[in-house]
């Protein structure tokens, strides 16, 4: 099932200060963004649906990461930004990457698109390496099939463009053969399929709000029927109020299409509700790798403490009385005893050396944590 977006009847402007949701009015009405939807309350609704979950995950690995580096800057005097990072992101989940601001989320996601060139380790999509030199054909293959929606909605559109040339332009060069018309008509779906008016299309992105701006921003990406969409932050500049709904849509067109996500965020409550599987990156290196709910009870690596322990409290009491923690890398000793990547528990993988190794497990065991 989709979110509310597709359920409730949408928003119109009845007039100056009267605002109303109902599917009664003419569908041309003028479309408004409804006031301070809460996103709390949104985001309960899109759990419920998860727990009635049509979703399929397969076991099919879709994207494989495997020791990924990548480096800034000279040969002699490099920034390395992402560590030797390994993941698998699986046919039809929500891959969650959660981490501080220049932590290397960005990075991961363009060397996937192939932005930025792997300094070492592979990608490999559908089984086929994608990163280093690839044929023609590979690389047009999945300029089609990889898509990224980017977090500001109000730089990534160029802004001189038309709605109708931003949402067609990366189907103009998979499909230079296209005709107008066709061309045309999958643009007006695309728009539908978000939840915005065809008209929109001869329109320009200053007309718009950024809630509507990044439904854009969506079709552009929807349009090409990709099979994998890197989203990143895709929520972090909107309006409070309307992030529920952006959130719902992309569940939505998920559920619809069988669609993969890396999902990119700094926020872990927004992860919560979205993601499969969260991996916790720090510094470029990730620290922490496990299914949403086992993150969430036994969250082990000092960091994703830390990020967990950040998130505010729904309950004002429990807010002021909470401790923040704060991680300080410093704790670990990994001049002799080296960290290494473990799976802990079943499908929970950390990083750490043999000394926290055992610390961890004895955490666990106290916990009551069985395998
Ligand atoms: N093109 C670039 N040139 C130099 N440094 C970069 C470039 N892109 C990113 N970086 C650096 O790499 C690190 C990771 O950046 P980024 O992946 O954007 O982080 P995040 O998305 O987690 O906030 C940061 O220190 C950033 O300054
Ligand atoms: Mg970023």
């Amino acid at each position: 099932m989709g979110g509310d977006l597709l359920e409730r009847p949408p928003y119109f402007e009845v007039s100056p200060t009267h605002k109303a949701r109902t599917w009664l009015l003419d569908p041309r009405a003028p479309k408004v963004e409804p006031p301070n939807t809460s996103i709390a309350k949104a985001l309960e609704s899109n759990a419920k649906h998860a727990a009635v979950n049509t979703k399929k995950i397969s076991d099919e690995k879709l994207v494989e990461v495997k020791d990924l580096v990548v480096q800034f800057g000279s040969n002699r005097k490099p920034f390395v930004a992402v560590k030797g990072v390994s993941f698998d992101i699986y046919k039809g989940e929500t891959f969650g990457l959660v981490g501080e601001s220049g932590s290397g989320k960005t990075t991961i996601g363009r060397a996937i698109i192939r932005i930025n060139s792997a300094a070492k380790g592979e990608i490999r999509f559908k089984g086929e390496r994608i990163s280093g030199k690839i044929s023609k054909e590979l690389d047009h293959k999945i300029t089609q099939e990889i898509q990224m929606i980017f977090q500001d909605p109000m730089a990534s559109l160029n802004e001189r463009a038309k709605v109708d040339y931003i949402v067609s332009e990366g189907l103009m060069n998979i499909h230079p053969e296209m005709s107008k018309a066709e061309r045309d008509q999958r643009v007006a779906q695309a728009l539908l399929d978000v939840g915005l008016l065809p008209e929109f299309a001869s329109r320009f992105p200053h007309e718009f709000s950024g809630g509507q701006r990044q439904r854009i921003g969506i079709a552009r990406s929807l349009i090409m029927e990709p099979e994998f969409i890197i989203a990143d932050e895709p929520i972090s500049a909107l309006d409070v109020s309307i992030r529920a709904q952006v959130l719902n849509l992309l569940s939505a067109m998920q559920q619809q299409r069988g669609l993969t996500y890396l999902f990119i965020s700094h926020d872990l409550s927004v992860m919560r509700f979205i993601a499969d599987r969260i991996a916790v990156i720090h510094k470029g290196v990730i620290v922490e790798l496990a299914d949403t709910e086992e993150l969430f009870a036994y969250p082990l690596h000092p960091y994703t403490r830390a990020l967990l322990s950040a998130i505010p409290q729904p309950d004002p009491r429990s807010e002021k009385h909470k401790v923040l923690e704060v991680y300080d890398p410093a704790i670990h000793n990994y001049t002799v005893d080296k960290p290494r990547w473990v799976e802990i528990r079943p499908k929970h993988y950390i990083t750490c050396n043999e000394h926290e190794l055992a610390q961890y497990q004895e955490k666990l065991a106290r916990e009551g944590a069985a395998e």
